[in-house]
């Protein structure tokens, strides 16, 4: 099957391509569904639209968020979603992704309470008094591509066949030790209790996308407590729960979880041993169901390395430079996110369920998003790139039933790229005048730079 530029105008283009490509994904022309409410815990998230965590690469070098910070979610606000999740925040200096991702410690927590604060008063003034989204704020540790400074200084759970190559690893490059691991867990601990706070409603202890705890997930060749068995590759997520859930107990917890990796075995996690190309989700949903049994509100599933697999990620038009067109087409990454996120829901009806990967379907994504609610596959969904372009989406789509085509984003993969070109991520087509200079300077000064 081979990849296809979107060209679809009109809803009945999208039921002929989802049939015509014999897909399974529900699609509904009564968006209004999407204005009714979920309740987590004592929380009414007012509708069904979650922004997902959409790392802007801005914070200051000591991990507090800065001016393009305040911007971004102030606009994310603005454009009323029940559930905002906050992007990527490190719980350790040598784990963060890059210099100027967030972390969350003793000395920048008043920057975090700030930001809720003024993203709350933009929301409330164009939303009313009363909008409140649900917040969920993503701790991270970058793993195996952590670069705190300007150099990769990867941080590795297991040696990977195919990722040690890309990073030039030498076969004696040392493991992440499993003290070091346990070592972690406090310190999810402290940014857990400094997320609660600053007012946030959940945290999300980050398992996706190959950073370091989903790479312990498919650490099958790894030695000692953290490797091998399913029970030790879930083990230290477990914890890290456990503890979380100990110390904070009215604090929520989530986990975005990578539910496929596209990785082969024995390093990949959610992919059929024989056939990386397929899903498995016998381990997931085991582990979904531990995660259950230890107190977690919801799940946030996803898949895919953005730097490996991006189009399990997120289904695009175009690739980064140098990156590759998959051999497939983009509707089809649409429709395996949202059914692994189905899977998940009818394994675990009471848990809350986000699904993920919707941009790529333009101004058609609300019929989806009504489509994949009405049938209880999911209970929010939830958009990443397409709130970089178009902040006001939920809100437009609330309040005329549609979203605005000349808006929508284009899945350009410019808002990857120039986080691949080490600059502060956002939209260089639909929020050009601010992107675009970041996009051009990242292209001149690192020309050649893939993803
Ligand atoms: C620039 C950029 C930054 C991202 N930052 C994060 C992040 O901080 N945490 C995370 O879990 N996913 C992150 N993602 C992935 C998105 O949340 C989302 O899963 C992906 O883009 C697919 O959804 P979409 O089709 O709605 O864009 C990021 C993606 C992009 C393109």
């Amino acid at each position: 099957m081979t990849h296809e530029r979107f060209n679809l105008h009109s809803l009945a283009d999208l039921a002929d391509k989802v049939a015509e490509l014999g897909l399974d994904l529900p699609v509904c022309a009564q968006t209004e569904l999407l204005n009714s409410s979920v309740l987590v815990g004592q929380h009414h998230i007012a509708n069904r639209f979650a922004l997902q965590p959409m790392e802007g690469c801005d914070g200051t070098q000591d991990g507090r968020p800065d001016a393009l910070t305040f911007r971004r979610y102030e606009r994310f606000y603005h454009g009323g979603a029940g559930l905002v999740w906050f992007e990527a925040t490190a719980v350790a200096s040598e784990g963060r992704a890059n210099p100027r991702q967030l972390y969350l410690n003793d000395t920048t927590w008043p920057a975090f309470l700030m930001l809720r604060e003024r993203a709350l008063q933009a929301g409330q003034q164009s939303n009313g008094a009363d909008y409140l989204p649900y917040t969920v704020l993503q701790l991270t540790h970058s793993g195996r591509y952590s670069r705190p400074s300007d150099k990769p200084a990867p941080i590795i759970a297991h040696h990977d066949g195919v990722l040690d190559g890309v990073f030039h690893l030498p076969p004696d490059y040392p493991l992440i030790t499993d003290q070091e691991l346990q070592a972690l867990i406090p310190q999810y601990v402290a940014a857990a209790r400094l997320a609660e706070h600053c007012g946030f409603d959940a945290v999300d202890i980050k398992s996706c996308h190959r950073y370091l705890i989903n790479e312990l997930l498919a650490a099958h060749t790894r030695p000692g407590g953290y490797g091998g068995s399913f029970e030790n590759r879930t083990r230290l997520l477990l914890e890290i729960v456990n503890a979380v859930r100990a110390a904070c107990p009215d604090l929520a917890v989530w986990v975005r979880l990578s539910c496929y990796d596209g990785h082969p075995f024995p390093w990949g996690w959610g992919a059929d041993s024989s056939d990386e190309h397929t899903p498995d989700m016998h381990e997931p949903l085991h582990l979904v169901g531990l995660l259950q049994q230890a107190g977690v509100a919801g799940i946030n599933v996803t898949a895919g390395n953005p730097y490996f697999t991006p189009h399990i990620n997120r289904p695009y038009d175009r690739a980064v430079v140098n990156g590759k067109l998959p051999d497939e087409h983009p509707l089809i990454g649409v429709a395996r996110l949202l059914n692994l996120a189905h899977l998940v829901k009818e394994a675990y009806p009471s848990l809350l369920v986000i699904g993920s990967g919707f941009s790529w379907l333009r101004h058609l994504l609300p019929y989806v998003a009504a489509g994949v609610i009405q049938q209880g596959w999911m209970d929010l969904a939830g958009i990443g790139r397409g709130a970089f372009a178009y902040p006001d989406l939920v809100r437009d789509v609330l309040l005329t039933g549609k979203m605005n085509p000349k808006r929508a984003c284009i899945t350009c993969s410019r808002c990857t790229q120039i986080m691949r070109d080490h600059g502060c991520a956002g939209c260089a087509i639909f929020d050009r005048e601010v992107y675009g200079p970041i996009y051009a300077a990242g292209r001149v000064q690192h020309p050649a730079q893939s993803g």
